[in-house]
């Protein structure tokens, strides 16, 4: 009734090498991270800025948990973003009743793609979900700077209706009224404070946000503008209802 969910999650793993059949551990940690950093519990939450802090998130109210895991041998050294492994016919494995089921894929090599995922106008199709690289899944064995688990919480972002912090364009919209508009993406760890104008207004930059596209360990806070926006997602009447299971 407070608009809790637990959303049950099944990954899917296409694993050429060894080092891409991601353990059953370090998906477990996976799923920690996510845990956390949508609770609120992520321990560097602790540098949210006292500037924004009345903006945080804090618990989102939105939990995971592990379903089940399937796995598959392929011999494909590379993937994109065109879905073909959330098929069977087209090497991957088939997406397990994703009205109910957040659906993960874990995948080798993407170029240079750390992960992808669609929104909530997808619900319930054959290709909902989240992707992920296998070396920026969880946290031990994974590559820096990329090795905290965030790609995860920044598809999952994605996956329950937010967008990039800065909209997408120079001082775009991401719907979300409590975080700054930005000129454009962060990369890398930026220093706080970080000013940017935009229609004349000076702003400071909420860079360490999930949505932008800081380093792991620069990211820590969801705004509670975007925790409203992802609760809709997720109520009984949102698109995403069905995972409430
Ligand atoms: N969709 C983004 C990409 O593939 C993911 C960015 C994740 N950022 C991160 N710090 N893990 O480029
Ligand atoms: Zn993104
Ligand atoms: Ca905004």
């Amino acid at each position: 009734a407070d608009g809790s969910v637990d959303i049950p999650v099944v990954v899917n793993v296409l694993y050429r090498t060894t080092a891409e059949n991601v353990s059953a551990t370090r998906i477990a940690e996976q799923i920690a991270v996510l845990n956390a950093d949508f609770a609120g519990t992520n321990t560097d939450a602790s540098k949210i800025p006292t500037e924004f802090s009345s903006l945080k998130a804090g618990d989102t109210k939105v939990r995971f948990h592990l379903i089940k895991t399937v796995r598959k041998a392929t011999t494909k050294t590379s993937w994109s973003t065109n879905d073909a492994m959330k098929k069977s016919s087209t090497g991957g494995i088939d997406a397990t009743s994703p009205a109910s089921y957040f659906n993960i894929w874990i995948v080798g090599d993407m170029g240079g793609v750390l992960g992808y995922a669609t929104f909530p106008e997808s619900a319930g199709q054959w290709n909902d979900g989240v992707v992920l690289a296998s070396k920026y899944t969880g946290v031990t064995g994974a590559t820096a700077p990329y090795n905290l688990g965030r790609t995860a919480t920044h598809e999952v972002g994605h996956y329950l209706n937010l967008r990039h912090i800065w909209g997408d364009a120079t001082c775009g919209n991401d719907f979300v009224a409590d975080t700054p508009t930005q000129t454009g993406s962060n990369g890398g760890s930026p220093t706080y404070p970080l000013y940017n104008t935009c229609g004349g207004v000076k702003r400071s930059v909420m860079f360490m946000n999930y949505m932008d596209y800081v380093y792991d360990s620069a990211m820590y806070m969801f705004s509670s503008g975007q925790k409203a926006r992802m609760m809709a997602v997720t109520s009984t009447s949102g698109p995403r209802a069905g995972l409430r299971v």
